[in-house]
């Protein structure tokens, strides 16, 4: 952030460039859309502008360090002065019109947040979220890692492992570890679903027709119908406390004073999104790089001590999470472009966790990669405050399934859901073959 701009710079990003990273729909083919498009930006223009039609001018950030730069930067590259998360300019005017005052910040969650508000609630919460309290639910963990093992082998060698396996177990710890009964398990999968996959044309509500405004009204429903369901369990929760995070939620407090009710569905909701997709599409990264490199899963079958290094690189390898936004509170120079007040940056977490400069070879899943300091929980005030739970539910399971399953392989193309922000799969077909 330091060396002045070129007079003669050119900052703006060729067209089909800059489409293939901003629209969700490249999303559903990274391999061959994205990543070479992000490729391209690293060599060429790693801090560039992007002009697509129906979304605002966006800075698109793609390499490693000057991710980092920003992350680490909360009052120069802010995340409360537009939404944090990319949207179309109609969708974003549609989120506003349903604010009173206008403001960007329709939910109040961590992600829509600055200091020292951001600081606040992050910390009335972050001490259930340590390594070692989660810990404390392993055996609760297993217990579903199990179930959901056996369920899986019942399919007898042939299965969907996205949404016969995959998609389940995430949702069943979260929902476990929340306090939610696990009957609701379809309601929330759903409104989760149409939560992430607003854009994705597969994942509409039947009554919406696919338009920009349409994708923002479904958002809405959504977080209408999640928060109506949160809304009867915060007093019983403050009445009767337990060891579940919704108690935690409910009862924090910031001087003395509960969280306001927003804040708490809020908070609710987030963790129960943010907490079950993104894993759900590492645990089916797994499945896809174990089918295309059979002797690593061998490795894994004789030595459980590389699970963790195994589910470590799949969250880089598959970065479920494509994007957060900041905007920058002043102008500024990062990476020799000038940068104004109020533009909007796009920080592409699977392009850094494909930068050359800190990952070789980054294209393959490698077990053995060392160090694998990656971005796929994020970095700085924002980083991802899940991520303790994400890796042990993920050892767990790897741990209960590699003693059962000997050989993993693809029995088709696997469709990922189109979208720009927190990816799924729609379909992993696999077959397998048991110990
Ligand atoms: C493999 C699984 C996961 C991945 C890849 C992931 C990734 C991320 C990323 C990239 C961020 C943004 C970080 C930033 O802005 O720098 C984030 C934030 C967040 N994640 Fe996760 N996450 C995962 C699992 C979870 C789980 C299991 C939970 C909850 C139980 C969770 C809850 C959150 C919350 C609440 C935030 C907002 C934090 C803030 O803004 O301060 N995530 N996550």
């Amino acid at each position: 952030m330091t060396s002045a701009p070129s007079a003669e710079q050119t900052t703006r990003i060729p067209d089909d460039i800059a489409r293939a990273v901003v629209l969700p729909e490249s999303y559903g083919d990274e391999k061959n859309v994205t990543y070479p498009a992000f490729s391209w930006l690293r060599q060429n223009l790693p801090v560039g502008q992007a002009f697509v039609d129906g979304y605002d001018p966006l800075w698109l950030i793609t390499k490693f360090d000057d991710i980092m730069t920003v992350e680490k930067n909360h009052s120069l590259f802010n995340a409360s002065m537009n939404n944090p998360i990319l949207n179309t300019q109609a969708g974003d005017a549609f989120l506003r019109s349903l604010t009173p005052d206008g403001s960007i910040r329709y939910l109040d969650a961590l992600p829509f947040l600055d200091p020292p508000e951001h600081t606040q609630i992050k910390a009335a919460t972050s001490n259930w979220f340590t390594p070692k309290n989660v810990a404390k639910f392993a055996d609760r963990i297993r217990a579903i890692a199990r179930e959901d093992v056996e369920k899986l082998l019942s399919f007898d060698g042939e299965c969907d492992w996205a949404t016969d396996f995959a998609l389940y177990y995430p949702l069943r710890v979260i929902l476990g570890l929340f306090g939610i009964p696990q009957d609701d398990l379809p309601l929330m999968l759903k409104l989760t679903q149409e939560f992430f996959g607003a854009n994705d044309p597969d994942e509409k509500r039947d009554d919406v027709e696919v338009s920009p405004e349409a994708a923002a009204r479904q958002f809405q429903a959504a977080f209408a119908d999640f928060f109506a369901y949160f809304d009867q369990f915060t007093e019983d929760r403050r009445t009767n406390p337990r060891d579940d995070l919704m108690s935690v939620i409910a009862n924090a407090k910031i001087d003395g004073k509960f969280l306001g009710q927003a804040t708490v569905n809020g908070s609710y909701l987030q963790v129960a999104t943010a907490g079950h997709d993104t894993t759900s599409s590492t645990v089916s990264g797994v499945a896809i790089a174990m089918a295309q490199q059979p002797d690593q899963w061998q490795r894994v079958r004789e030595d459980h001590s590389l699970i963790s290094n195994m589910v470590n690189e799949a969250v880089r390898w598959t970065s479920p999470v494509k994007h957060f936004m900041r905007s920058a509170s002043e102008d500024t120079v990062l990476h020799g472009v000038q940068i104004r007040k109020g533009d909007r940056l796009m920080l592409n977490y699977p392009s850094g966790n494909r930068d050359e400069d800190y990952f070789a070879d980054a294209d393959t899943f490698d077990l053995d990669r060392s160090p694998n300091k990656h971005l796929g929980f994020g970095f700085g005030g924002h980083m991802c405050i899940g991520q303790h739970i994400a890796r042990i539910e993920m050892e767990i399971l790897f741990e209960e399934l590699a003693p059962k399953i000997k050989k993993i392989e693809l029995a088709g193309e696997p469709k990922p859901i189109k979208t720009n922000f927190v990816s799924s799969f729609k379909s992993v077909p696999v077959k397998f073959t048991k110990a």
